[in-house]
């Protein structure tokens, strides 16, 4: 049987899964990745920057076929943030074609494993290319049921954060309801990742030790996990690591 193609259902987890040995009664729905390291992984091969990058590009697929195969529901990947506009020019501009080619190359991978493509974070500055080749992939797995890979994509905790407070004002200025009514799940439900659902776990790759505007407010009870593995070396054997230790952590939201 091929796990990969399995479509997403709790229930057969534990049957179909050959991770039978670990909890399977305990996978996070949604993990969030920071792929940190992909220019010291270049630097230490002797290579351009942008070479890291591309490994870094390639090394997606062994993530999304472990975290297919956990059943995991939701993959969020940070792929250019709102302050990577701060790197030269051609980095930038290499960034921002990644997409094209991962989707030229892995988009019938996807689709066969009935993975849905979704972004947050503006999508509407990035250049035209880019664009249309992430509105194609959006379109042609609207209807897949599987895992979600969520690329955020010029994105920026503070301004999804802004994003979402700008139109409650203007919800409040309509009079479509007044300021007493605001609340958590208001802001939650304007902020990009409102069908999503906030990170159970949030792994950072190279060594860095901190979240990077990422997903700040729906972070506020995920787990964090750390590696010093760059994230072109990072595998599927990294990430079930990353998964088993999630499985041993406590999580009490506050409570006892
Ligand atoms: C951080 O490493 C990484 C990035 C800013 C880009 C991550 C992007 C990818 C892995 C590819 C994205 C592609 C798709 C299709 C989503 P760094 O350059 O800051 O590494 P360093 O800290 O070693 O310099």
């Amino acid at each position: 049987m091929d796990l990969f193609k399995l479509p997403f259902n709790k229930k057969n987890r534990k049957a179909e899964s050959s991770l039978q040995h670990k909890d399977q009664g305990r996978i996070p729905n949604h993990v969030a990745i920071i792929m940190d390291g992909n220019g010291r992984w270049a630097q230490k091969r002797g290579l351009p920057r942008v070479a890291g990058h591309k490994e870094g590009m390639d090394n997606i697929k062994k993530v999304v076929r472990k975290a297919n195969q956990f059943g995991i529901e939701v993959l969020t990947i940070y792929a250019f943030s709102t302050e990577n506009w701060k790197r030269p020019t051609d980095e930038i501009e290499y960034l921002l074609k990644l997409p094209i080619d991962f989707l030229q190359h892995y988009l019938p991978e996807l689709m066969d494993r009935n993975v849905k493509i979704q972004t947050i974070g503006e999508v509407n500055a990035l250049p035209q290319r880019t664009k249309d080749a992430i509105k194609r992939a959006v379109d042609q797995t609207t209807h897949n049921t599987g895992l979600v890979l969520n690329i955020a994509i010029n994105y920026g905790s503070r301004h999804e954060m802004i994003h979402s407070v700008k139109q409650i004002c203007q919800g409040v200025i309509d009079g479509a309801y007044s300021v007493d009514d605001i609340n958590e799940d208001m802001l939650n439900d304007y902020l990009f990742t409102a069908d999503l659902g906030d990170p159970d776990l949030i792994i950072r790759t190279s060594g860095e030790l901190r979240l990077s505007n990422f997903l700040l407010w729906q972070a506020a009870y995920s787990e964090l996990w750390f590696t010093d593995i760059l994230w072109p070396d990072f595998d599927g054997e990294q990430f079930e690591k990353a998964i088993y230790d999630f499985q041993r952590r406590k999580r009490r939201y506050g409570g006892v």
